[in-house]
C-alpha cells in the first residue's frame, strides 16, 4: 500500500514514532535533567488511544511504526500494546528503542507480539562510567538485556551510543568491537539540543560523526553500504564482520531532504519534524470523539502541509526546542 501520507515538500511519510511514556527509570544527562516531573496519567494517551493512532497511521498507508519513550518498558500493559500493534495488517517493520534494562523480563512476550526489531541504548562498558551517564542505570542489566534480545530471536538488533566528547569518545573502538562480538550493529549519534540538561556544556561536548568515524577507521577500515534508509543512519560496514555501524549526524550532515517520518508524542501531540514545534493535538480529537478513526485519520492527512523542510539545530549550546528528548522518544 502506498502512503496517502506526503508533504509539501514532496516527502513521503510512511514511518511514525509512538512515545508511550514520559517515563524512565535511567536519567540519561544529555536527555533529561536530573529533577524531571512526569505527567500525570490524564495528560498521556491511554493503550486504547495509542493503539487507534497507530491504526489509523497504518490504514493511511504507513508501513513502519516504532514504540519510544521515556523507556516504553516502564509503561504498564505494554505487551498489550505490542500484541494489537504487531496484528496489524499492512505494518511491514515494527520496532521498538529501549534502554534494555527490562528487555530480561520481557524481550520474549515482545517478539510474541510481533515485535520485529529492537534498538538499545549503550554510551559506555565501564560500569561507573554508564552510571554517570545514565545516573541511575545499570550497566550489567543491560547487558543481560541485550543477551536476553539475541535469545529471543531478534534479528539486527542495533545499539544506540551518543558520543559526547571529554565523556565516551574514548570508548569508540571499545564498543564497535563489543558490537562486533556479539553481532549487532551500531549508530554513533550527535546530541541534539533538547531541553536544558543541564549537565554539561554541549558547544564542550560535541564529537562529530567525522571524528568518530577517524576513530573507527584507525582499527576497522569502514566500507559504505550502497543502502540508502529514508532516514538519519549513514551505514558502512566492515570487511570481516556482518555488524553495521551507523551515524546519525543531525549537525554534520543534514538528512532532512530523505525524511520519512513523523512522531506522537507521550500527549498525543503530532509532531512533524524533532527539532521544530509545529504540531497538531490528536488528544484532542480522541476525547472528543472516541474511537473515531475516520476524523482522526482526516486530521492526519490535514496536518501534513505543516511539516517543516528541516530542523536548525546548532552546536553552540542554545536550545532551540525547549522540549527535552523524553517526550518523543527522539
Ligand atoms: P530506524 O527506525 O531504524 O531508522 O532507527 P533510528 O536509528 O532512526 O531510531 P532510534 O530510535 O534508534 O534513534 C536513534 C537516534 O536517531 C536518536 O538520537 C534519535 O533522536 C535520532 N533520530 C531518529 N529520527 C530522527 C529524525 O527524524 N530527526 C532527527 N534529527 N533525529 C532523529
Ligand atoms: N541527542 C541525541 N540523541 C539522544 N537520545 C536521547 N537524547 C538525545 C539527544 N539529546 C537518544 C537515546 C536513544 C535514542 C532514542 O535517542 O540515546 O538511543
Ligand atoms: Fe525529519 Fe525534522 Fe528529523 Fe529533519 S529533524 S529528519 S525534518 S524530523
Amino acid at each position: 500500500s502506498s502512503s496517502e501520507l506526503i508533504d509539501d515538500f514532496g516527502r513521503r511519510v510512511s514511518y511514525v514514532r509512538l512515545s508511550v511514556t514520559d517515563r524512565c527509570d535511567f536519567r540519561c544527562v544529555y536527555c533529561m535533567s536530573e529533577e524531571m516531573t512526569f505527567l500525570p496519567r490524564a495528560q498521556v494517551l491511554t493503550l486504547e488511544e495509542l493503539a487507534l493512532v497507530a491504526r489509523a497511521f497504518v490504514e493511511l498507508g504507513v508501513e513502519k511504526v516504532r514504540l519510544t519513550g521515556g523507556e516504553p518498558l516502564v509503561r504498564r500493559d505494554i505487551n498489550q500494546l505490542v500484541d494489537e500493534i504487531g496484528a496489524l495488517p499492512g505494518l511491514s517493520d515494527f520496532a521498538m528503542t529501549t534502554n534494555g534494562a527490562s528487555l530480561p523480563k520481557y524481550a520474549s512476550q515482545l517478539r510474541d507480539g510481533g515485535l520485529k526489531r529492537l534498538n538499545i541504548s549503550l554510551d559506555s562498558l565501564d560500569p561507573e562510567r554508564f552510571r554517570r551517564l545514565t545516573r541511575t542505570g545499570d550497566l550489567g542489566k543491560v547487558i543481560e538485556g541485550i543477551r536476553a534480545a539475541k535469545q529471543a530471536g531478534f534479528a539486527r538488533i542495533k545499539l544506540n551510543a551518543v558520543i559526547l566528547k571529554g565523556r565516551n569518545d574514548d570508548e569508540v573502538v571499545d564498543l564497535v568491537e563489543f558490537a562486533r562480538s556479539e553481532g549487532l550493529d551500531i549508530s554513533f549519534i550527535e546530541e541534539m539540543p533538547l531541553g536544558d540538561v543541564s549537565d554539561h556544556d554541549r558547544a564542550e561536548t560535541y564529537c562529530s560523526s567525522d571524528e568518530v568515524q577517524a576513530l573507527i577507521e584507525a582499527r576497522y577500515p569502514l566500507i559504505p553500504t550502497t543502502e540508502t534508509t529514508p532516514g538519519p543512519s549513514r551505514y558502512f560496514r566492515m570487511s570481516d564482520s556482518d555488524s553495521r555501524v551507523g551515524f546519525i549526524s543531525p549537525h554534520s550532515h543534514n538528512f532532512c531532504s530523505t525524511c520519512n517520518r513523523v512522531r506522537v508524542t507521550v500527549e498525543g501531540r503530532l509532531l512533524l519534524c524533532l527539532g521544530n514545534e509545529h504540531s497538531v493535538d490528536l488528544r484532542k480529537v480522541l476525547r472528543r470523539h472516541p474511537g473515531d478513526i475516520d476524523i482522526l485519520k482526516k486530521t492526519i492527512v490535514q496536518a501534513m502541509p505543516l511539516k517543516p523542510e528541516r530542523h536548525h539545530f546548532t552546536t553552540d549550546g542554545d536550545i532551540q526546542v525547549v522540549r527535552f528528548m523524553n517526550m518523543t522518544g527522539g
